[in-house]
């Protein structure tokens, strides 16, 4: 993979470098070499071979977890929401944010903030920004442990008058205890208008405890923090907002989409909680002042 020596493109709120650190392995990398992606190296994939060693079912998960992110986005546009701060983008995949959003939201315009902090995701970039049809994509290159300042750079391109859907998609689990994912999450929350959505999955040792807990540690052995959390901690992040149906759920079972032909698999082998929750009070109109339509 070549380091990117371009002048960054248009949309870029920030271009530092983009050094690689290939010989360490990345979350983003890895959760790309376990979808089967190419954007990853050697330390990447022995990383993920090792976290299929110690959670066997890991493939499932991930798979599972990311047909969750479309179906969640589906859902945001469905509702209205025609604006997406994704933190903790991931290598771009069939069906990111923006493409789903769009097609969901037909010839409305959408706009996208994808924010990350690991550089092969800046590396990629690019891809994520080009928006389709009238969709306007942005990256920030920050990391969810500052939330003021991707707050600061976020208002840039987001409107937050308006509902808007905050995306923590397999995210949260690399934030450890010491780094107050609660007080980030809320942090965040607090910025957002009311009727804003929040979309969160999560790695969860509830069922599986001893080898979710050999998951956690082939992470950490490796330089990559990460936390799995209980039903109730995950409770806890959307705590005095309104779940939308049905509530906490493993992400496999978050609103399916009906297929009489599928077997859904168990909660076990995902192990990742999805939620979706609503924050309440009246909310501003979803559509630009300059523009008609939106929740009502
Ligand atoms: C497992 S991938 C999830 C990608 C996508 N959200 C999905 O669910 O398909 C996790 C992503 O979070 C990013 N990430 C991890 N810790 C982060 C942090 N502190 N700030 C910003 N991004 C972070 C990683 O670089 C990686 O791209």
């Amino acid at each position: 993979m070549p380091e990117n020596d371009d002048p960054p493109a248009p949309g870029f709120t920030d271009a530092p470098s983009t050094k690689l650190l290939t010989d360490q392995p990345q979350p983003a990398r890895v959760y790309n070499a376990l979808l089967g992606g190419k954007d990853n190296f050697p330390a990447d994939r022995e990383a993920a071979k090792e976290a299929l060693a110690a959670f066997p079912t890991v493939m499932t998960g991930v798979r599972e977890n990311r047909d969750f992110l479309r179906r969640a986005v589906r859902y945001c546009a469905e509702q209205g929401v025609r604006q997406f701060l994704d933190i903790g983008t991931g290598v771009p995949d069939e069906g990111s944010t923006h493409e789903v959003a769009q097609a969901a939201a037909g010839e409305d315009p959408t706009t996208v903030v994808y924010v990350d902090n690991d550089p092969i995701v800046l590396v990629h970039a690019r891809a994520l920004l080009q928006g389709t049809g009238p969709c306007r994509t942005f990256y920030l290159d920050a990391d969810l442990r500052d939330p003021q300042l991707i707050l600061e750079q976020a208002r840039r391109h987001l409107d937050f008058e308006r509902p808007l859907a905050l995306m923590l998609v397999a995210v949260l689990h690399f934030l450890e205890d010491s780094d107050d994912p609660y007080g980030i999450v809320a942090h965040l929350l607090a910025a957002l208008p009311a009727g804003s959505l929040l979309v969160i999955s999560h790695v969860t040792a509830d069922y599986r405890p001893a080898e979710i807990k050999r998951l956690i540690a082939t992470y950490r052995e490796r330089g990559m923090s990460a936390q799995a959390r209980s039903r109730e901690e995950i409770d806890r992040f959307v705590e005095g907002l309104e779940l939308v149906a049905p509530g906490v759920q493993s992400v496999a079972r978050w609103n399916p989409d009906p297929d009489p032909d599928r077997v859904l698999p168990d909660a076990a082998a995902v192990s990742c909680f999805g939620v979706v929750a609503r924050k309440p009070g009246a909310a501003p109109s979803t559509a630009p002042a300059s523009a008609a339509g939106g929740l009502t």
